[in-house]
């Protein structure tokens, strides 16, 4: 098959005077270099396409590949991991991963919450604050946690995510509203243990390959920040977890993929709650790929799964749902 490549080269970016933070979630080269040796050492021939606005121009030209392996995070709006989906399903080119409603439903980790909610799984009571006032309006338990609504890579989460008073919330959620311009979400704080959980496949056929603890080492609140995530060989210990608490992470992790209808596979992050019960924070149907450094190859990898072996499972589950092989 001839796969293209749809991805956000985090230099590219750069090069045009975008900001480190704006650019955090965007690949590097290596995981670009890895993704395209995994899928041709799976036997197929892989081009390079870049960015929404060059696969739009590809497409306008009457380029077109068999599939299309899409890792593109978009750069602004709430729809920005939408566009890649969006453009393929409209020329109709298959491709790798969720679709756009998906994808627009997961970003926003409200509506995203609404969903896993409603499909059984626990997940910690919540408000949305769009304008300042709201939070007159929050009747939930302190402590509390903070984050955009819409962001990912820990942009926006740090120590002071962490409320333990009405004046806290209301210094943090200014500052939150005026920097990332979009709403503050407003959760209850899950105190507990933390994973993330592996899901690979779609539907039915979804399952879990495993599941890890995350533990950060240095900072006293144990939140897993953007600056964790970057400084991760020395912040974070990862371990894989077996027994009761894995099968607990593998349900409701499965449970959250389907209500949510995600495709391919990804992550899910859950935290244990006051009462032990694990309870869900987001999803990430489109899970950093860096062969080294990102956590869902981390997690294949701890289980023993290969990096080559994730790509495969992830193109084995694509490839039967369009071409129903
Ligand atoms: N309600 C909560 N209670 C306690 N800790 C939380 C809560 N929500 C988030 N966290 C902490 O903040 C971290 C980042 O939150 P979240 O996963 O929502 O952000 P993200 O930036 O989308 O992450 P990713 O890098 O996985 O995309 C979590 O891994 C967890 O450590
Ligand atoms: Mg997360």
């Amino acid at each position: 098959m001839k796969i293209g490549l749809t991805f956000d080269l985090r230099t590219d970016y750069i090069a045009q005077g975008y900001t480190l933070e704006e650019t955090a979630e965007f690949d590097k080269e290596s995981t670009i270099a890895g993704l395209e040796q995994a899928i041709q050492n799976a036997g197929h021939k892989t081009e390079r396409i870049g960015n929404a606005r060059s696969l739009m121009e590809k497409l306008l030209k009457g380029v077109k590949w068999d599939m299309v392996f899409n890792i593109a995070e978009g750069l602004y709006g709430a729809g920005r991991e939408s566009l890649v989906p969006a453009l393929l399903d409209s020329f109709r080119i298959p491709y790798v991963f969720s679709g756009p409603v998906t994808l627009g439903v997961a970003l926003n980790k409200a509506f995203a919450k609404q969903i896993v909610r409603a499909s059984g799984v626990n997940t910690p009571s919540f408000f949305v604050v769009s304008q300042l006032s709201d939070i007159e309006k929050i009747n939930l338990e302190y402590p509390l946690f903070v984050k955009p609504v819409s962001e990912g890579t820990g942009k926006g989460i740090d120590p002071a995510s962490l409320i333990k008073s009405p004046a806290e919330l209301k210094k943090v959620c200014a500052r939150l509203l005026s920097e990332f311009n979009q709403p503050v979400l407003v959760e209850e704080y899950l105190p507990g243990r933390e994973f993330t959980v592996g899901v690979l496949g779609t539907g039915e056929e979804a399952y879990v390959p495993g599941a890890i603890e995350i533990i950060t080492k240095q900072s006293r609140e144990k939140i897993y920040t953007y600056e964790n995530k970057e400084n991760y060989a020395d912040a974070v210990e990862y371990t894989a977890i077996k027994g009761e608490i894995f099968e607990e992470c593998r349900q409701a992790a499965l449970q959250a993929w389907k209500a949510l209808d995600c495709l391919d596979g990804g992550r899910i992050d859950v935290k244990t709650d006051r009462h032990g019960k694990i309870s869900f924070i987001e999803v990430n149907p489109l899970a950093g790929l860096n062969p080294i450094s990102s956590d869902l190859p981390i997690l294949c990898r701890l289980n023993a799964i290969p990096y080559q072996e994730l790509i495969a499972a992830i193109l084995k589950s694509a490839i039967k749902r369009h071409f129903k092989v």
